[in-house]
């Protein structure tokens, strides 16, 4: 499974800044997103600290959380925008951007880290034309992203793809997984 929030003691993104109230950092918000935000926030009212599974709510339904729907959910809760933003960017498990069609999760935390978790990021990163500045692959086709903690540390090193775990991975079984090519777009996943 992959880390989540709930799951796993966050660490703050290298850079992340809190955008102060009063700005708006991606303008209006595509009305299709909006409705899905909306559901979500509608589904999750009442809720108590519902802030997390409302961002969660918007990824599981959209892939990302996008920012321009900060200030809506910030007005939903009576927070301030920087008090959301300041959540997103503080765990890694939230993206700001649509990932690839196959996304490729590697834990870089103590366990597998120490079992060969960062060449595997960098051969998973290399394989498919990604990086750390850039975790989508141009062809929109993958994105790489490090992740803290799978909960399969007895099994290091491992690694998620597309909600999979796949754990004791050697760089023989990854070139392997990644020689899979996603689904086309527009496909049924
Ligand atoms: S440290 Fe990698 S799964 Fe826990």
């Amino acid at each position: 499974m992959p880390s989540t929030p709930q799951q796993h003691a966050p660490q703050r993104r290298p850079g992340a800044v809190a955008v102060p109230d009063g700005t708006d950092p991606a303008g209006a918000l595509d009305p299709a997103h909006a409705e899905v935000v909306d559901a979500v926030l509608a589904a999750c009212a009442g809720l108590e600290g519902p802030l997390l599974p409302i961002l969660h709510g918007i990824q599981d339904r959209l892939g990302h959380v996008p920012p321009a729907a900060l200030p809506r959910i910030a007005r939903a809760l009576h927070l301030s925008r920087a008090e959301v933003h300041g959540v997103v960017s503080y765990y890694h498990h939230f993206r700001s951007r649509p990932p690839g069609r196959r996304v490729v999760q590697v834990c870089r935390a103590e366990a597998c880290r120490s079992m060969g978790a960062e060449a595997l990021l960098a051969q998973a990163r290399q394989t498919l034309g990604c990086s750390e500045a850039e975790p989508t692959s141009a062809c929109g086709g993958h994105t790489v992203e490090a992740a803290y903690c799978l909960g399969l540390c007895a099994m290091s090193p491992a690694l998620v793809i597309d909600g999979q775990p796949h754990a004791r991975m050697t760089p023989q079984r990854l070139d392997t997984l990644l020689a899979v090519a996603p689904a086309a777009e527009g496909a049924p996943a």
